[in-house]
């Protein structure tokens, strides 16, 4: 049965694992052209299989999402193969010992850089077509920063807050724009932490619920809702409260 609703050309960064692998699979289906890019090759081309069993037509490539010229090149060819209907920048990462100074600028070039290397160039071919849907994913830790990633929390905080604003001003070039910000999920990217994480969730429910989201054309897919309240709650807070509690939150070692 073909799920991908609306989408029958879906590209996805960050496709090797996770997340984003998770959303390639959720939407692998016949008559479904997938364009999906990562680092890891071997990653991506399990992915790309496991994809194509599922008989949707599968490309990868192998593309660091901070080189603007490489991105813009393969978004541009895989648009004129097939015209894009949804482009999926979820490409991230976070500091997986601690944010130093060299990981504060790559989280923010990969998070951050790397998305709008992504969306810029898909909306360069989908605003003429008054056509297309853009989803960035940012993350529940977006709406406060937290003294255990401040680069990450607020190179979230830009790629929602830049989404939430193209929703905006693409709706009258008929675009949808959707920001997605999860709770924890099991990946390569919560397996280093040791800490407790609450309501922690499978990448497959995860993507089961931001392709529910997508469909419906959802400005900002945020799940799970008791997270969502928490983090609510602490931005609402004073901020001497909220910095007192989030002091005493684990920091990534
Ligand atoms: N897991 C969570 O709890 C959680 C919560 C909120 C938001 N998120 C967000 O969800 C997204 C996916 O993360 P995940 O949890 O699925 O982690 P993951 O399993 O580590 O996946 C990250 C993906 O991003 C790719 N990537 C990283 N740097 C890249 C670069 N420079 N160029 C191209 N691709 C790159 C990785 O590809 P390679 O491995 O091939 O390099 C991988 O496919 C991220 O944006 C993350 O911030 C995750």
């Amino acid at each position: 049965m073909n799920t991908s609703g609306p989408f029958k050309h879906i590209l996805i960064t960050g496709a090797s694992s996770g997340i984003g692998e998770a959303l390639a699979i959720v939407y692998a289906a016949p008559g479904v052209t997938l364009s999906l890019s990562g680092r890891n090759e071997a990653r991506l081309a399990a992915v790309a299989e496991a994809c194509q069993k599922r008989g949707a037509d599968v490309h990868y490539s192998v593309c660091d999402v901070t080189d603007r010229a490489a991105m813009a090149s393969w978004i541009a060819t895989r648009d004129q193969a097939v015209s894009l209907d949804l482009v999926i920048a979820n490409a991230g990462v976070s500091a997986g010992i601690g944010e130093s100074d060299d990981t504060t600028r790559r989280i923010f070039a990969i998070n951050l850089d790397g998305v709008i290397n992504t969306v810029l160039p898909a909306l360069e071919f989908m605003r003429p077509r008054r056509r297309g849907q853009i989803a960035l994913v940012s993350s529940l830790a977006s709406f406060r920063g937290m003294g255990g990633a401040p680069a990450y929390c607020s190179s979230k905080a830009a790629v929602r807050v830049w989404g939430e604003g193209l929703r905006g001003a693409m709706a009258s070039d008929g675009i949808g724009v959707s920001v997605v910000c999860p709770g924890f999920v099991t990946s390569r990217m919560t397996d280093v932490n040791k800490f407790p994480m609450p309501f922690l969730m499978s990448a497959e429910k995860a993507a089961g619920i931001i392709q529910r989201g997508l469909a419906a054309n959802v400005g900002r897919i945020a799940f799970p809702w008791p997270m969502l309240f928490g983090v609510w709650l602490l931005a609402a807070l004073p901020d001497a409260v909220t910095g007192a509690f989030t002091r005493l939150l684990p920091k990534k070692s």
